[in-house]
């Protein structure tokens, strides 16, 4: 059925990611993405409807993830490890997460975004390059990190060119902020690296700023500055859009430390950090 003969009110793509995977469960949050409603390609939405059943998954909210199950490596024997799983946060169109995925087959990459035709598009590339390592996450990252990872779950985290939101006004809505850091840190592996990349340059400084700033992250970088960019990362879309309008990338790699700051609310924040209970 083409979009144009879809009878008003009926889903998109029953079988596919849903419009608004959390809805109104969880409590009116600033948002760091912009909905946009851009047109779906044939390609993307056979890709979607085929796919999504396998791949695809919705960030409802609802259950903590098994990413053992969900990368399929539930034979996994008791003297094997599961493979280490890096979460990519907006992937855009996912021709650079296509890449890592061709290029580190050993690795799962949970690939989240809001955006349907980069969703149809990445699955697409997939399928045609033959990668069984990726899973595309429909949905608000910050649902999917403090709803559905399990603590120490993620080898590592990328957030390659977040929208740079450049007004004052809309700082706020800037992903990489202290609060994400700590929601984010309990779900990364000690030592586990987040990798930043961005094209502008007051965001580069900001994100600097807040990662050397905050207890749970330390910067890879003996100088305590940015990191030359790692072969592994390709280019990606929105940063070939920056380097043609002249702007220069900066990456930014922090490991996570190896214990967790104290929450004020929560008390201690890892198990292993726990006081043993007082004995009766
Ligand atoms: C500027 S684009 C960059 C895309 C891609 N990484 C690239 O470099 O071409 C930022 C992407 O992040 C996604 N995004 C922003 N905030 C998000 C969030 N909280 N959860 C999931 N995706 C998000 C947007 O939908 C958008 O596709």
């Amino acid at each position: 059925m083409s979009e144009n003969s879809r009878p008003k009110g009926t889903p998109r793509f029953p079988e596919g990611p849903a419009p608004d995977p959390a809805g109104s469960r969880f409590e009116r949050r600033i948002r760091s993405f912009q909905p946009r409603r851009s047109r779906v390609t044939t390609a993307q939405g056979d890709a979607l409807r085929r796919l999504w059943p396998q791949w695809g998954l919705d960030i409802d909210g609802k259950e903590v993830l098994d990413l053992g199950k969900l990368f399929g490596d539930a034979d996994t024997g008791p003297d094997e490890t599961p493979r280490p799983v890096v979460l990519e946060i907006g992937f855009g169109m996912g021709e650079a997460t296509a890449q890592m995925a061709a290029a580190d087959p050993d690795t799962g990459i949970l690939a989240v975004d809001v955006h349907t035709p980069g969703m149809g598009n990445l699955l697409g590339l997939a399928e045609r390059n033959g990668l069984s390592n990726i899973r595309v996450a429909n949905g608000d990252a910050i649902i999917l990190l403090r709803e559905m990872l399990a603590p120490e779950c993620l080898d590592g985290v990328r957030v390659y060119f977040p929208d740079p939101w450049p007004k004052a006004r809309h700082h706020k809505r800037r992903l990489i902020q202290p609060e994400f850091l700590t929601l984010l840190a309990p779900c990364l592996k000690p030592g586990a690296v987040l990798h930043c990349a961005t094209d502008w340059e007051p965001y580069a400084e900001h994100m600097l700023e807040v990662l050397s700033a905050h207890p749970d992250f330390e910067n890879t970088q003996e100088d305590g500055g940015y990191a030359p960019r790692p072969d592994f990362r390709p280019l990606t879309r929105f940063e070939g859009q920056g380097l043609n309008k002249g702007h220069v990338v900066h990456d930014l790699l922090f490991r996570r430390a190896a214990t967790l700051a104290e929450r004020p609310d929560e008390g201690p924040a890892t198990p292993t950090d726990r006081e043993d209970p007082p004995r009766p």
